[in-house]
């Protein structure tokens, strides 16, 4: 994947985007839709994935027959809203590897802390995608890479719902190696951090919270 950002402009994907971001859409739907709209990100996200072939025997003769090259690929969903993109990508690649990252945001120092951490081993070697719906000022998705970079990933990519062109300019900054792949770029960040027009607060509308 070489684009930096790459906007899945599919109608099924913007039309469900729009369904997610009415108001008036239940927690039932929203959650259903994330989890359908993310495994159409998947799909565009593993696009270039490393493939070989593997001899095997269809009922009528033999073949070479493409298959995944290389080891599990690992899914991190960045706490808590990055769980809402889990479970369909999940669904699409039931084999995955699963890694959280738990971040919180100082108050005074306005500096992501990090609360929990735990990913899977050798990521050095596996195809690594971190997962939170929505990019805003990029401040903790920036923050969970460099943990992922530290952990060994090296080919890590970043799939989102909504991203904020604030959080794409920081992620820019701080990685520009790691392609972003989105639903839509919206306008602008408001003064609360949150996206507009946007969907409102993911966790609390996936979750049902507030
Ligand atoms: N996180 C959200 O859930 N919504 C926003 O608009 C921004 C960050």
């Amino acid at each position: 994947m070489h684009e930096h950002l790459t906007v899945v402009t599919h109608p099924l994907v913007q039309h469900k985007l729009t369904l997610m971001r009415d108001k008036d859409t239940s927690t039932k739907s929203f959650r259903q839709l994330l989890r359908e709209i993310s495994q159409l990100l998947a799909y565009e996200i593993t696009r270039e994935m490393e493939m070989t072939t593997r001899r095997i025997e269809t009922p009528l003769r033999e073949m070479d027959a493409p298959v995944i090259d290389g080891k599990k690929l690992a899914l991190i969903s960045i706490l808590r809203a990055g769980n809402g993109l889990l479970d369909g990508v999940l669904e699409l690649i039931p084999a995955a590897r699963v890694g959280f990252v738990g971040l919180y945001r100082d108050e005074k120092t306005l500096q992501p802390v990090q609360y929990y951490y735990k990913v899977p081993s050798e990521l050095e070697n596996r195809l690594t995608i971190a997962l939170d719906p929505m990019l805003a000022t990029g401040n903790s998705s920036a923050a969970a890479i460099d943990l992922l970079k530290k952990s060994g990933a090296k080919n890590i990519r970043f799939m989102c719902l909504l991203a904020a062109p604030e959080g794409i300019a920081r992620m820019r900054q701080a990685h520009p190696d790691v392609p972003i792949v989105t639903a839509a770029v919206d306008e602008r960040l408001n003064e609360h951090g949150y996206i507009v027009p946007g969907l409102g607060d993911a966790g609390d509308r996936m979750f049902g919270t507030k």
